[in-house]
């Protein structure tokens, strides 16, 4: 089969098309053929050698954290699909399996879900990571309920377009950032108020919004795009979830300011861990798909280049503001 994939950890001119073996599912396992594979930030920072549970993976490495495809065997024990299903997965990179980026992968059972009916392979290749980040933050971590003030820092973004639906959908109050150039999109998402972060102040907008403190962040941008004194705008007894970006983290924020305050500020991966991390997320990520499937949560935008053009995808989502995700198209299904 073919595959993208690294010899080395370095930059995106790293890739190189190879030739390899179809694996086989082992127990518990899926094989899917590939008909997408979304390219997702964590994607460029395993590449570049950042993501820590790659360090001991024997190279070549295939890139790619999700995808949507065909069900073409299954191993043993697998109970809940059978060849010829079609599928959304997140991948078991970091489970010591192999990416995405190629014609086929193996996963574990519970990390794989049907596409939803209503959606072709490319849509259904935008949710899983994506989704299953957003939807984890927000149940597992800021345990949000009906009513809730939220804000969404990133609201442009494939986990913020994801987080500000399930959001409304819980009965969440929803405030998000983004750029000028999509401010109607976010606003189109549903979030009550929409604060461009090129021109206005994002703690006054806040402070005007709720007064009485936020109930929860989730910050899916990190890298200092907020004030370090944001649990001052949060409500004792409030949550800041930093989606983990590996390059900015909880330390961004006062967190002596948040502990006098009784606010947490928390690591999505680290607070929602789970011992079995073949399970992580994956709770999460199928309420979401849920509402996915009820018409109540719609995929982000997004555009379709070769398998080969993974090296460009990687350093056009790098810069940070694709507006959307990039889809590697690997077969015709
Ligand atoms: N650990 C996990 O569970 C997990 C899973 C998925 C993603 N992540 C991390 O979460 C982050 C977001 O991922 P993603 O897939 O949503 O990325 P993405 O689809 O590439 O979106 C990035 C978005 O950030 C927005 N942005 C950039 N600078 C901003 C700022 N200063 N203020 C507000 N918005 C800003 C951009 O919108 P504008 O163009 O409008 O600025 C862009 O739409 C990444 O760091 C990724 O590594 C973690």
């Amino acid at each position: 089969m073919k595959a993208m994939v690294i010899d080395r950890f370095g930059g995106s001119d790293e890739f190189r098309l190879a030739n390899l073996p179809v694996p086989r599912p082992g127990p518990g396992q899926v094989l899917i053929r590939v008909a997408y594979a979304s390219v997702n930030p964590a994607d460029w920072k395993g590449r570049a050698g950042m993501l820590p549970h790659l360090g001991h993976y024997p190279f070549p490495i295939t890139i790619g954290m999700d995808c949507a495809g065909v069900v073409t065997a299954v191993g043993r024990g697998v109970t809940g699909f059978r060849p010829d299903d079609r599928v959304i997965s997140l991948s078991g990179m970091g489970l010591g399996l192999q990416g995405t980026y190629a014609e086929y992968v193996v996963v574990p059972e519970p990390r794989v879900a049907p596409l939803p009916a209503h959606l072709d392979f490319a849509a259904g290749a935008t949710i899983p990571i994506a989704s299953a980040s957003a939807a984890s933050s927000i149940i597992d971590v800021a345990k949000a309920k009906v009513g809730d003030a939220v804000f969404v820092n990133g609201g442009a973004g494939s986990v913020g377009t994801f987080a500000i639906q399930f959001l409304k959908h819980l009965g969440a109050h929803v405030v998000a950032t983004c750029s000028t150039r999509n401010v109607h999109h976010v606003r189109g998402l549903g979030a009550d108020l929409v604060i461009d972060y090129l021109r206005e102040d994002i703690a006054a907008g806040l402070a005007q919004w709720a007064p009485d403190g936020l109930d929860a962040v989730i910050d899916a941008v990190g890298q200092h795009s907020l004030p370090r004194d944001m649990p001052r705008l949060i409500r004792p007894g409030g949550t800041l979830v930093c989606i983990q970006n590996l390059i900015t983290g909880v330390e961004d924020f006062d967190l002596d300011l948040a502990a006098a305050r009784n606010v947490r500020v928390v690591d999505n991966v680290a607070d929602a861990m789970t011992e079995d991390p073949t399970w992580f997320q994956v709770h999460a990520f199928r309420q979401l798909l849920d509402a996915i499937v009820q018409r109540r949560v719609s995929v982000p935008p997004y555009e379709i280049v070769p398998l080969e053009q993974a090296g460009a995808a990687h350093d056009r989502v790098q810069q940070g503001h694709v507006g959307g995700k990039i889809l590697l198209k690997i077969a015709d299904l």
